[in-house]
C-alpha cells in the first residue's frame, strides 16, 4: 500500500495506542516488520499552546520512521496548526483520532465525538490537508452506537476532504474494545471510496490477519493489542504473504531478549524512574500466558531496575527449561 508518495513496506502498521506506542516500542515495533508506526494521541490544544508533554510525545527518532504522529481535537484551526507542528518532526503523515472513546477526548467533541459530527469531522480534515504537504490519514469506528452505524458516510465526506487512507477499526463507540468485530462495515467504506482502507480490530496473528484481509477486502491491517508483550507479530504476518510459511513462535530466551531490549530503551527515552514503572505492564504482557507467569506477577509489580528485570528474566527462562526437563523425563 502506498500513502501519499510513501511505499510501505509490510502487511500491517502499529496503532496508536496511548500510554504505550512511545518512541522506544515503536523502535521495537519497526524491527520487527512494522510497515509504519503511529505515536499515541496527542492534543493539538495542548501542542499549540506550546505543553510540554504533548511536545515530548511528538518526538520522532530516525530508527522508527516510519512513523505517523496522532493528533486529536474538535477545533479545525487548532487541528491545522498542530498538523504543521507534526509535519516539521519529518514523519510520514498525520493521523487524525476519530474513534478515541475516552471522555477526556470524545466528552470535549473529540476522537469518537466526530463520528456523531461528521461535517466538522471533514472540515477538521479538509483544515489539516491544506495546511501540510504530507498524507493526512483519519482513524474512525464504525459509528457511535449500533443504531447510527456511518462508517461510510464519513469516510465519503474525509475521502472529499483530501484524506489519504481511512483506518476503520470495526467497533462502535459504545462497545469500547469488547467484541464483536463488525468486518462488514470495514468491506462496506472500502467498497465506498478509492483512498487505501486500513483495516482494524482483533488482528493478532497470521490467521486473524487473513481473515480481516478477506473478509473486507482491505488494502493494509493495523494491530494494536496483539502486538503487546509480541512485536514480533508484524514479522510473522509479514513472512507469512511473503512465503505462506508460518514461522514459529519466538522461545524464551528470544521473547526476554526483545524484552529488555524494549525496556532499556524505554528506560533510556524516559530515565530509569519512568522507564521503570512503566517497565511493569510491558515485562507483564511479556511474560503473559508463559509456564508460571501468575508467580511473577507480584516481582513485576515491584520492578524498580534493570539489574531486577534482568534476573527475572533468568528465572522466567529457568522455569520454562525446568518444564521442558520435566516433560522429556
Ligand atoms: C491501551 C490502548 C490505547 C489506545 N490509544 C489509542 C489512541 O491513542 N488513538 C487511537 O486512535 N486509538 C487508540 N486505541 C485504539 C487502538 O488504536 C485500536 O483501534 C484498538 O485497540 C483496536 O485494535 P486492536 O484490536 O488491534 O487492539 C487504543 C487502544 C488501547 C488498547
Amino acid at each position: 500500500m502506498k500513502l501519499g508518495n510513501y511505499e510501505l513496506n509490510g502487511s500491517a502498521a502499529l496503532a496508536p495506542m496511548a500510554g504505550v506506542t512511545d518512541r522506544a516500542f515503536r523502535e521495537i515495533c519497526i524491527e520487527y516488520g512494522a510497515s509504519y508506526v503511529t505515536s499515541e494521541m496527542i492534543s493539538a490544544k495542548g501542542l499549540t499552546m506550546g505543553d510540554r508533554k504533548s511536545g515530548f510525545l511528538m518526538t520522532i527518532g530516525e530508527k522508527e520512521m516510519p512513523a505517523s504522529v496522532q493528533i486529536f481535537g474538535c477545533e479545525p484551526q487548532t487541528m491545522a496548526e498542530a498538523a504543521k507542528m507534526v509535519e516539521q518532526t519529518g514523519c510520514i503523515a498525520v493521523d487524525i483520532n476519530m474513534g478515541c472513546p475516552a471522555p477526556k477526548v470524545a466528552g470535549h467533541g473529540g476522537g469518537a465525538a466526530l463520528m456523531k459530527n461528521p461535517d466538522l469531522a471533514s472540515e477538521i480534515a479538509d483544515a489539516c490537508v491544506n495546511a501540510v504537504d504530507i498524507p493526512v490519514t483519519c482513524k474512525i469506528r464504525s459509528g457511535w452506537d449500533d443504531d447510527s452505524i456511518n462508517a461510510v458516510e464519513l469516510a465519503k465526506k474525509l475521502e472529499q476532504a483530501g484524506a489519504s487512507a481511512i483506518t476503520v477499526h470495526g467497533r462502535t463507540r459504545k462497545q469500547m474494545y469488547a467484541p464483536p468485530v463488525n468486518y462488514g462495515i470495514i468491506r462496506k467504506v472500502k467498497e465506498a471510496i478509492s483512498i487505501p482502507v486500513i483495516g482494524n480490530g482483533d488482528v493478532t496473528d497470521i490467521r486473524s490477519a487473513e481473515f480481516m484481509l478477506k473478509e473486507t477486502g482491505c488494502d493494509h491491517l493495523m494491530i494494536g493489542r496483539g502486538a503487546l508483550g509480541a512485536p514480533w507479530v508484524f514479522a510473522h504476518i509479514n513472512n507469512y504473504f511473503r512465503t505462506g510459511e508460518s514461522a514459529p513462535e519466538p522461545c524464551v530466551e528470544e521473547r526476554m531478549a526483545v524484552m529488555i531490549k524494549h525496556i532499556s530503551l524505554l528506560c533510556e527515552y524516559k530515565g530509569d524512574y519512568v522507564g521503570m514503572r512503566e517497565a511493569r505492564k510491558h515485562a507483564g504482557w511479556y511474560i503473559k500466558g508463559m509456564r508460571g507467569a501468575a508467580s511473577f506477577r507480584r516481582e513485576i509489580g515491584e520492578l524498580e531496575t534493570m539489574d531486577q528485570l534482568k534476573r527475572l528474566a533468568e528465572r522466567v527462562i529457568e522455569s520454562a527449561e525446568e518444564y521442558y526437563r520435566e516433560g522429556i523425563e
